[in-house]
């Protein structure tokens, strides 16, 4: 279902009011500065866009995960420097969203404010009611901008989305729901997708999802170790799920050959001993996969989801695979591909190669999550458009 979004209101539905915008402000912090701020970028066109319009901006975000309540190391004070530097304009904080109804009446046409951790108060990973009423008063509207959020059924991110109306999706959100959705319902063929990471039980609802819309799937990372096994394959001391064996079989015997497992590997004792490494084919033992054939089958394609690591790839050698997954996708996008990349550490791998790629998702979980077919609570909770 279609969802109402931020650029279906009309002007006088944002002067003066008060915009509340659940942002994913979850970003790494170290010694409590900002090491990567895609997602606070990410957020930039929504929040812009309100403000030129003369709304009221009032931020709300979670911050990691914090226990039983309020955390330093966890309070987003920690990020106004870098809004304000990427807004230009000072934010106000509100460090209580109990208190904050004052702050957000005073704040100016075009002001900002951002409201404490979400997460410092119990209710809100209960989808809370009571604390989705404290927060729907400092608003008059909600617009839900926090794709890698919106698979939490939260007081933020759900709960508040009833309170308020319009309750419609911001830009970010409106992108990532086109480009994550064209994949399940009108990809261009080929269409392959690249699974990666550790293990298979984290993505196996996404690769039954996908299998059936795919022409092939490639499979690497730690993850094929355990189809490898599924063949018969000796892997020596690689990271295999035992108990995952007979699905993969399964998966293996039901695909119709659309599943693709890497021709050679990275190997090496150990991840210290990384340096005696040296590549085999695959009926030796892998470690850190290469995935160098798998770059034909993307430069062939029409379209590409990319999702997890092939290999430890903060370690190299084993960041090869990793990176050539990377370049080739790049290569693929010059031929007139969509590529899309989606969830975390890949994210990490693309860094600086955004520009090159089609859709470089923000959500990990909620990537996923869209990806295997399941309905997201904070995108459900929104108008229908
Ligand atoms: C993410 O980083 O994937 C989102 O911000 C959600 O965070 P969570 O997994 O702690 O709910």
């Amino acid at each position: 279902m279609k969802k109402r979004s931020l650029r279906d209101l009309p002007p006088q539905a944002l002067d003066g009011k008060r915009a509340l915008v659940r942002v994913d402000f979850n970003v790494p912090l170290k010694n409590g500065k900002v090491t990567d701020d895609t997602r606070l970028r990410a957020s930039m066109p929504t929040i812009r866009y309100l403000r030129e319009k003369g709304a009221r901006v009032v931020l709300l975000s979670h911050l990691g995960r914090p226990k039983g309540g309020s955390d330093p190391q966890f309070s987003l004070k920690q990020i106004v420097p870098d809004l304000e530097r990427l807004l230009g304009a000072p934010v106000e904080f509100i460090p209580d969203p109990a208190t904050g109804m004052t702050v957000t009446r005073r704040l100016p046409r075009g002001g900002v404010a951002l409201v404490e951790n979400t997460r410092f108060w119990p209710g809100e990973e209960k989808n809370d009611p009571e604390l989705a009423r404290t927060f729907a008063a400092l608003g008059d509207l909600y617009v839900n901008d926090a794709f890698g959020s919106a698979h939490r059924a939260h007081s933020s991110t759900e709960a508040v989305a009833h309170l308020l109306k319009p309750a419609v999706a911001g830009f970010l959100l409106e992108k990532e729901l086109q480009y994550l959705g064209n994949l399940l319902r009108d990809p261009k063929h080929p269409f392959v997708a690249v699974l990666g990471g550790a293990k298979i039980s984290g993505k196996i609802d996404v690769i039954r999802s996908l299998l059936p819309r795919v022409d092939e799937l490639l499979i690497g990372g730690a993850m094929a170790c355990t189809f490898f096994r599924a063949m018969g394959l000796e892997v020596g001391g690689s990271l295999v799920e035992p108990d995952r064996i007979e699905l993969a079989k399964e998966l293996l015997a039901t695909s119709g050959k659309k599943l693709i497992l890497p021709r050679g590997a990275v190997i090496a004792p150990s991840l210290e001993r990384a340096s005696e490494h040296r590549s085999v084919s695959i009926d030796a033992i892998p470690k850190g996969w290469a995935v160098f054939d798998f770059r034909a089958r993307l430069l062939r394609a029409k379209t590409v989801f990319w999702n997890g690591p092939m290999g430890v790839f903060e370690t190299p050698p084993f960041d090869a695979g990793t990176r050539a997954i990377a370049t080739a996708l790049v290569e693929a996008g010059k031929k007139g591909a969509v590529t899309v990349v989606g969830g975390g550490d890949s994210v990490a791998a693309v860094a600086g190669m955004e520009e090159q790629l089609t859709h470089v998702s923000t959500g990990g979980g909620a990537s996923l999550e869209f990806l295997e077919g399941k309905e997201l609570p904070g995108v459900a909770a929104l108008e229908d458009a």
